[in-house]
């Protein structure tokens, strides 16, 4: 029988086998070499797995779903890049787990956040938003201040992210709890904002 595409058209079981075998090889294609390739499974140069303070803070952001306003990917949009820095490149997100890329923005992007603003304006600004920007409609939240942070499963949690690679040392763990003593859920949240991005150098 002569091959011809109007045998496809008319046998739609076939067509949707082919459809499906078409997808699947360009999807793999496409997919499978980021598995191996460094540029998105290696950490880019001088990025360093959060400490004890900047995870907390880190899993406060998550608690109080920070990421439903903010996403932390900075697309290669000029429009993108001039307002908050380099653009995201894969290899700063391999210690985040699961990471906080997002896509809601109703507040700024936060992914090079790390050093804009000093711990003082981080304080006054989650305390209460409206007293730094006036027009602000983000929620304060004034309790971080007051609840110390909880170490109580802090090593537990860098032992769990050793497991998965992440560079840390028995000391690390085994010191991991004093780091967070007498610090407010504030003070490891803002740790971990002043953190953000700064791992490539970039100008603004
Ligand atoms: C309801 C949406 C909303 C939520 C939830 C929210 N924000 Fe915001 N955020 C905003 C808006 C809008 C702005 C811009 C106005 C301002 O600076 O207050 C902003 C600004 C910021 C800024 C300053 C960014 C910059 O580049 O100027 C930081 C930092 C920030 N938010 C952190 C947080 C953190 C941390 C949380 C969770 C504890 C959070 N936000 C939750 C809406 C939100």
């Amino acid at each position: 029988m002569k091959f011809s595409h109007e045998l496809i058209e008319k046998n739609s079981a076939l067509l949707i086998l082919l459809v499906i075998l078409t997808v699947s090889v360009g999807g793999l294609v496409e997919i499978v070499p980021l598995f191996f390739q460094r540029s998105t499974t290696e950490p880019v140069e001088g990025l360093k797995p959060y400490a004890p303070v900047e995870l907390t803070g880190r899993d406060i952001y998550v608690r109080e779903g920070c990421y439903n306003c903010h996403s932390q990917m900075i697309r290669p949009f000029r429009a993108e890049t001039e307002r908050y820095g380099h653009y995201s490149v894969a290899g700063e997100f391999v210690y985040d787990r699961p990471f906080q890329w997002g896509s809601k923005r109703t507040g700024p992007d936060l992914a090079r956040v790390g050093g804009r603003y000093s711990n003082d304006w981080h304080r006054s600004h989650l305390n209460n938003p409206r007293e730094l920007v006036p027009e602000s409609n983000m929620p304060a939240y004034p309790w971080l201040a007051k609840t110390p942070a909880d170490a109580t499963d802090i090593e537990t949690k860098l032992k769990t992210l050793r497991t998965l690679g992440h560079p840390y040392t028995d000391e690390d763990i085994a010191g991991a709890a004093k780091q967070l003593a007498g610090k407010t859920e504030q003070d490891a949240l803002i740790a971990y904002l002043q953190v953000l991005g700064t791992a490539i150098k970039t100008k603004r």
